[in-house]
C-alpha cells in the first residue's frame, strides 16, 4: 500500500485527489478526455491488470471542473478469479491518496420492469449476493471497525446532489437497489424473478465489494448504474456482453455530462 501511494504521489507531482471515480464497462471515456497523469494498472505496485473487454485498466488523475479527481478506467472483478481483497485494494489506495468521495459506476441489467436500456439509476442501497465479503480476514484497525455499520452506504446528500444535477441537465433518472452476483454467467429467468421479489431494481457483477470497503474506510459513496439491458426473463431475448457495451455507448453522453455536473456540485 505505502509503495503504491508513494509511487503515485511521486509521479503526479504530489497530486491530492478529493474525488475518486470508478468507471464501469463502456463508461471510461471521461478519463480519455480529462487526463493530467495516467498509469496503466501494470505499472502501479500490487495493482492487477484488467482483462475484460470494454475495460482499459488505467488510473487517471485530472483536475475536472476545478476538482482534483482520480479515475479508475476499468476495474477488476471477482469473476476473473481475483480475491475480494485484491479487487478492493485500489479503493484503499484511493483512500490513502486522500479521496473523500467515491463515485462508483457500472453497467447493470434492469430488474425493475419500469426501467429501459440506457436509463441511468442512482443506487440507493445494495444487496450483496456475491457469496463473499471483502472484509473477511484480519481487521486493519487503522482502516475501520471490525463490524462496520451499513445503514447509509450510499449517502443521502450525494443522492440528492445527483438528482438535482440530473434535473438541471434534463436527464430522466431512476433510483433503486443494486443486486450483486458474482457472475460471470448472466442470470436465469428464475433468478431474475427471485431478485425482483427480494426488492432489487438492477443486477450486476461489481460495485458492492468496493462500496463495502469505501464505507468501511470512511469514504462517502455515490453509485450510478447504466442500465444496459432488460435482465433475462423480462425480454425473452438472449443477452451478450456486446449488447451491454453497445448500450453504454448510447448512454455515454448523458452519463458523462451527469458525472461532470456532479463533480462541479461537490
Ligand atoms: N446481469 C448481470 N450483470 C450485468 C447485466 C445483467 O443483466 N447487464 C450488465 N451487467
Amino acid at each position: 500500500m505505502e509503495k503504491a501511494v508513494e509511487f503515485l504521489s511521486e509521479n503526479t507531482n504530489n497530486f491530492k485527489p478529493e474525488i475518486g471515480i470508478i468507471l464501469g464497462s463502456g463508461l471510461g471515456e471521461i478519463a480519455d478526455e480529462y487526463c493530467d497523469y495516467a498509469f496503466s494498472y501494470g505499472e502501479i505496485p500490487d495493482f492487477i491488470c484488467s482483462t475484460v473487454q470494454g475495460h482499459k485498466g488505467r488510473l487517471v488523475f485530472a483536475v475536472i471542473n476545478g476538482k482534483n479527481t482520480v479515475m479508475m478506467q476499468g476495474r477488476n472483478h471477482f469473476y476473473e478469479g481475483h480475491s475480494m481483497s485484491e479487487i478492493t485494494y485500489p479503493v484503499k489506495v484511493l483512500k490513502n491518496l486522500g479521496v473523500k468521495t467515491l463515485i462508483l459506476t457500472n453497467a447493470a441489467g434492469a430488474v425493475n420492469e419500469g426501467f429501459r436500456p440506457s436509463d441511468l439509476m442512482i443506487i440507493t442501497d445494495h444487496i450483496n449476493f456475491m457469496g463473499s465479503n471483502p472484509l473477511i480476514g484480519k481487521n486493519d484497525e487503522l482502516c475501520g471497525e471490525r463490524f462496520p455499520d451499513m445503514t447509509e452506504v450510499y449517502k443521502k446528500y450525494l443522492i440528492e446532489i445527483a438528482e438535482k444535477c440530473a434535473k438541471k441537465l434534463g436527464i430522466e433518472i431512476q433510483k433503486g437497489v443494486y443486486w450483486a452476483n458474482s457472475g460471470p454467467s448472466y442470470e436465469t429467468p428464475a433468478e431474475i424473478k427471485m431478485i425482483r421479489q427480494l426488492g432489487a431494481d438492477a443486477v450486476g457483477m461489481s460495485t458492492v465489494p468496493e462500496a463495502i470497503v469505501a464505507n468501511y474506510c470512511g469514504m462517502d459513496v455515490l453509485g450510478i448504474s447504466c442500465i444496459t439491458n432488460a435482465a433475462s426473463s423480462s425480454a425473452g431475448a438472449k443477452l451478450s456482453h456486446e449488447e451491454v457495451i453497445e448500450t453504454t455507448q448510447r448512454a455515454k453522453k448523458k452519463f458523462k455530462s451527469l458525472i461532470l455536473e456532479i463533480i462541479k456540485s461537490l
